[in-house]
């Protein structure tokens, strides 16, 4: 019985793959392969396209495509909103959102539900000389279920005219904040808000500091002493102000502003933000900010793997549209593009070494390091109940209405039994 349920968490073993089979034929995502010849209008729904690069993208598409038109549709800036939404929609059974764009922790829990359309056959997209860890993002039973459209990597951003070396250790980084206290601004920030991007920073905090969530066997392993120890020093930095109150409402968008408007020093964030924080009119520190790699407890830290994959509703009636749309998403140029407008991680690792793009954009190193090292979030149809179960008491520990103890035992079991 142990075993088994731990074994969804390693998202390979066979009681998940009995689960995935049954609801994924049965619940109602229709006959997958139906429809993989039909072609027509789409929509492509995404959430908020901060760096604005979707429409013109869209707009490049639909001039080539007259009776294929693509139209966006776009989700709020919030990663917990896109996923309700999309769930909601395929719970109807809405035949009007053809391609989805899913989070890398959202595939399993999608596709186990019978809402993606496998990627097989007729459908099959090419995933060669795509980051391994965005492929095996959009995999779920061995099966592909949607195409790598952008990797993330978290990293930060320091003010350069405040710090002229960048910090490799997370104490070295607290240690530098007397900078910020002059200086009148806030220390550091991450995401903190109770939502997908505080399960994001807690682990980074956690696997940062040598603890980790699940075992490498796929078992909940997060109550232990480096756990405590990495969960312990955001406890820590909000009581000593280190980082700013405020900070325990700020999401991806909150923190970049704060930091485009020079309030803050230190900034874990998505490579999103370095374009918009460069070009932003009301972005002060535009020629003060350099990207460097997350700091860890004793030496350089590990980021968690983000990014977004492109899927196939199964509800879609242009099915070939919505596949010729995705590799469209996908292709070098495309992905070149995300890049160079958007300052997006292209999925694509030939990118990384192309030689106008590192000249253009100068934390592609880091990038590429950052996604190379990243710790995936765990893989299971039942993701929003173990990501829930980190947020909570994550949370509850920054507020210090739990111990960092009470929290990571808590956390553990709430995980264990999200996987029963
Ligand atoms: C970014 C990442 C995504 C993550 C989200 C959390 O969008 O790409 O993987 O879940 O941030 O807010």
């Amino acid at each position: 019985m142990k075993k088994s349920r731990l074994a969804f968490f390693a998202g390979v073993a066979t009681l998940g793959l009995a689960l995935a089979g049954c609801s994924g034929g049965g619940s109602g995502g229709g006959d997958a392969a139906s429809g993989a010849d039909s072609r027509g209008p789409i929509t492509y729904v995404q959430g908020k396209d901060n760096s604005n690069v979707i429409r013109p993208l869209v707009d490049k598409w639909n001039a080539a495509h007259p009776k294929e038109k693509v139209t966006f549709k776009e989700q709020s800036d919030q990663a917990d909103q896109q996923h309700d939404d999309l769930v909601q929609h395929f719970q109807a059974k809405d035949k009007g959102y053809d391609v989805v764009d899913v989070d890398v922790v959202w595939t399993a829990e999608f596709a186990a539900k019978g809402w993606l359309t496998p990627l097989t056959g007729k459908l099959k997209v090419n995933t060669s000389g795509l980051f391994d860890s965005a492929v095996q993002s959009a995999t779920y039973n061995k099966t592909l279920f949607a195409a790598p459209q952008t990797s993330d990597g978290g990293m930060l951003y320091y003010r350069t005219d405040l710090v002229k070396t960048p910090p490799k250790t997370w104490d070295e980084m607290m240690s530098m904040c007397s900078i910020a206290k002059t200086a009148g601004i806030g220390c550091y920030a991450g995401q903190f808000a109770k939502y997908e991007g505080l399960t994001v920073n807690a682990s980074e905090a956690i696997n940062g500091a040598g603890g980790s969530i699940l075992s490498k066997s796929g078992a909940p392993s997060v109550d232990s002493a480096d756990s405590a120890k990495g969960l312990s020093a955001i406890v820590d930095a909000f009581k000593d102000g280190n980082i700013p109150a405020e900070a325990i409402t700020y999401q991806e968008e909150q923190g970049r502003t704060a930091f485009e408007e020079g309030k803050l020093m230190f900034l874990r964030n998505w490579p999103y933000v370095y374009s918009l924080a460069k070009t932003d009119g009301s972005s002060v520190v535009k020629d003060k900010f350099a990207v460097a790699p997350l700091p860890g407890a004793s030496g350089v830290g590990a980021s968690t793997l983000g990014g977004h994959n492109a899927a196939i509703s199964a509800y879609s009636d242009h099915k070939a549209t919505a596949k010729d749309f995705i590799e469209f998403l996908t292709n070098e140029e495309s992905q070149k593009y995300f890049a160079t407008k958007g300052s997006l991680a292209p999925v694509r690792t030939s990118l990384y070494d192309d030689a106008d793009l590192i000249k253009q954009l100068p934390y592609i190193p880091t990038l590429k390091e950052s996604i190379l090292k990243a710790v995936p979030r765990p893989v299971t149809p039942f993701y929003p109940a173990v990501t829930k179960a980190i947020q909570d008491n994550a949370y509850s520990a920054l507020k210090g209405d739990k111990t960092v103890d009470q929290a990571l035992k808590d956390m553990q079991a709430a995980i264990k039994s999200a996987g029963s």
